[in-house]
């Protein structure tokens, strides 16, 4: 331990249990240096660092000491589960989803069916009443939104997921709270000290010099980044919505108050956390107050509290910046690791690029991009979720004009609009963006979906379903309305869940079924065939066609090439798996052919494997 880490067998204020406390004690013996190291580097200027150190260090010793027995059992024993090749994710929300935290868990055998290991919900603690941005505008991080159930109803369904061998992974909104969190209440009613909890400028130049280098995350429904009130006597920093209040990080007090959120979680039983626009921790002048050096300070800092007081829980980033950007959260410094689990969303929004363009080569060039990483970190592969494709998540890899084309075939506007008239980023399920038509199992609009969740479960990392998308739901047709203003678009990939559809999940002759038995055919493959270890990177195939997708994962008998066309005409693909020239399986088709090509239709996906 180095001469300033603290003991926290001393400041332990929990029952002692002299098993358990040994086993804590090395781990604070371990990762102690640093989350300290980390937060000196933020904290350390201040005269009062050394006492809040201490103060951290009490937490994590309650906290760490208070784990209940079973959790610390699966810390010990889980492994790296979010790395088995047996692993695929489902995200959704609750009240969409089931209902309420009690129905979620008459779901659970419905997941199970389709091979999920990993549950994502989305926020699911107490938000402000009315508009809340889909639960993100958190009031209250201790209660469980009470539409949705009671923390016992979580704790429940995190024993009932744990018993159905799935990790239940839950949001944790640092950023912001809500305008209506007793914080911000507390500021607003003139308390400094809550005051200081968020991020104010003192008038509309300091407003003005900040927003030259910001960018509006929703243009159309909440334009700029500060929100004046009468009552903070100022502008307070709202990047979301005005009633997302953005948190101050420089004060040390909002570190602790979201540490003791984030381990009080771990211990209800949470496997994973998302880390919720963590890019935006920190601001500073003159940047566009993104990614700043102290947000990945902070998340090293988190990591290794969480190593320490709940080992088995998993950090997994919401950062949707450019791919380079979005690697350095797997830890930008040797020895400081941050989140173990990041989106993906460079190869999700290249893999739409693809189709809109039906080129192979925005995929190929992003994903060749994403292989390059530090190798303890592992993606989350998706092809939809909650929020809108970002074309900006192209750059540098795919020319702006070519993101602009892709965003306009998806508007359904061809490429005739001005430049200023194409939307930044694109909404919808991936059935409707992929042109699935109700009754049509055949059709190409299924294929497209197909394919995209095709090479998704092919790549390294861990594939997370969208919910609805496993059976081709479509868009809400009749998305909520707000009170006042235009319509968040995202809610239109936010469709409350058809369960008349999913009893057709078994029948394959049918679009849902289809879909359903396809997923669970590729969840199975991946889990039976070595290729696709977490060890095996996806690397490109040697020879490139603007229409075929190619990369190989393993080596010699234990390889797997994926082969996914772009286009809707027929293609020949290279065979390049050894011995050259020799017999292959397709791993999804049980086709076998011989040689060094192979055939595929339009929007054909092959797994070819060696036949053994
Ligand atoms: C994340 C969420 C998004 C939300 C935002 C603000 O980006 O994915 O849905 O609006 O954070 O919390």
């Amino acid at each position: 331990m180095t001469e300033s880490a603290v003991d926290l067998r001393r400041t332990s204020m929990g029952v002692p249990r002299p098993v358990d406390q040994a086993d804590i004690q090395s781990r604070v013996e371990r990762f102690w240096p640093i989350a300290e190291a980390c937060l000196r580097r933020v904290y350390g200027f201040r005269p009062d660092c050394e006492g809040w150190l201490q103060s951290i260090a009490s937490l994590v010793s309650e906290l760490a000491t208070a784990r209940p027995a079973e959790l610390c059992r699966r810390d010990r024993s889980g492994g790296r589960w979010w790395r088995d090749r047996s692993m695929v994710g489902y995200s959704a929300y609750v009240d969409r989803f089931a209902g309420d935290l009690v129905q979620m868990q008459g779901r659970l055998p419905y997941l199970k069916d389709l091979g999920v290991g990993y549950l994502h919900l989305l926020p699911l603690f107490k938000a402000r009443e009315g508009e809340n941005d889909g639960g993100f505008a958190v009031s209250d991080f201790t209660a469980v939104e009470p539409r949705l159930g009671t923390t016992a109803d979580l704790r429940e369904l995190a024993t009932a997921a744990h018993q159905a061998d799935i990790r239940l992974v839950l949001d944790l909104v640092c950023n912001h709270t809500s305008d209506d969190h007793a914080w911000a209440r507390a500021a607003r009613a003139g308390d400094e000290c809550y005051r200081d909890y968020y991020c104010v400028a003192p008038d509309s130049a300091t407003v003005q010099r900040y927003e030259e280098r910001l960018v509006d995350v929703f243009p159309e429904v909440a334009p700029g980044n500060f929100t004046y009130c009468k009552e903070m006597g100022g502008w307070v920093w709202t990047t979301f919505y005005p009633f997302q209040w953005d948190l101050n990080y420089a004060n040390p007090a909002v570190f602790f108050e979201m540490t003791a959120a984030m381990l009080r979680l771990a211990n209800m039983g949470v496997d994973g956390l998302r880390m919720d626009s963590a890019p935006y921790l920190w601001k500073r002048l003159g940047t566009d107050c993104r990614n700043q050096p102290e947000v990945h300070w902070l998340l090293a800092a988190w990591r290794a509290l969480l190593s320490i007081a709940a080992p088995g829980v998993v950090l997994k980033a919401e950062a949707i910046e450019r791919l380079e950007e979005v690697k350095s959260y797997f830890g930008a410094r040797p020895g400081e690791p941050e989140c173990q689990l990041a989106y993906n969303n460079g190869v999700m929004t290249a893999l739409w690029a693809s189709l809109a363009l039906a080129s192979a080569e925005p995929a190929s060039r992003l994903i060749e991009a994403a292989a390059q990483k530090p190798p303890w970190g592992t993606w989350v592969n998706y092809v939809r979720c909650h929020d809108d494709i970002i074309w900006s998540a192209l750059s540098p890899h795919v020319p702006l004009e070519d993101q602009a084309r892709c965003s306009s075939v998806f508007s359904g506007a061809g490429t005739a609009q001005s430049a200023a008239a194409i939307a930044p980023s694109t909404n919808g399920m991936a059935a409707t963006l992929a042109g699935v038509s109700d009754d049509d199992a055949d059709g190409l609009g299924v294929k497209k979906l197909l394919l995209l969740y095709g090479v998704t479960y092919a790549l390294d990392g861990l594939p997370v379903v969208w919910m609805g998308d496993e059976l081709a739901l479509g868009d809400d047709r009749d998305p909520p309305a707000p009170a006042s203003g235009p319509c968040d678009g995202r809610w239109r990939q936010r469709p409350i869940m058809d369960w008349r559809r999913a009893v057709q999940r078994t029948a394959p002759d049918c679009l849902a079924g289809r879909v359903f038995q396809q997923l669970v055919a590729m969840a199975r493959t991946r889990a039976s065939h070595p290729a696709f270890d977490a060890a095996h990177t996806a690397r490109p195939g040697t020879t490139k066609s603007p229409a075929i997708l190619n990369f190989v994962r393993g080596e010699g008998s234990v390889a797997m090439q994926c082969l996914a066309n772009f286009t809707a005409e027929m293609s020949i693909a290279p065979v390049e798996l050894e011995p050259t020239g020799g017999t292959w399986t397709d791993l999804l088709s049980g086709e076998t052919g011989s040689g060094s090509q192979a055939p595929l239709g339009p929007y054909q996906l092959r797994w070819l494997s060696p036949t053994p």
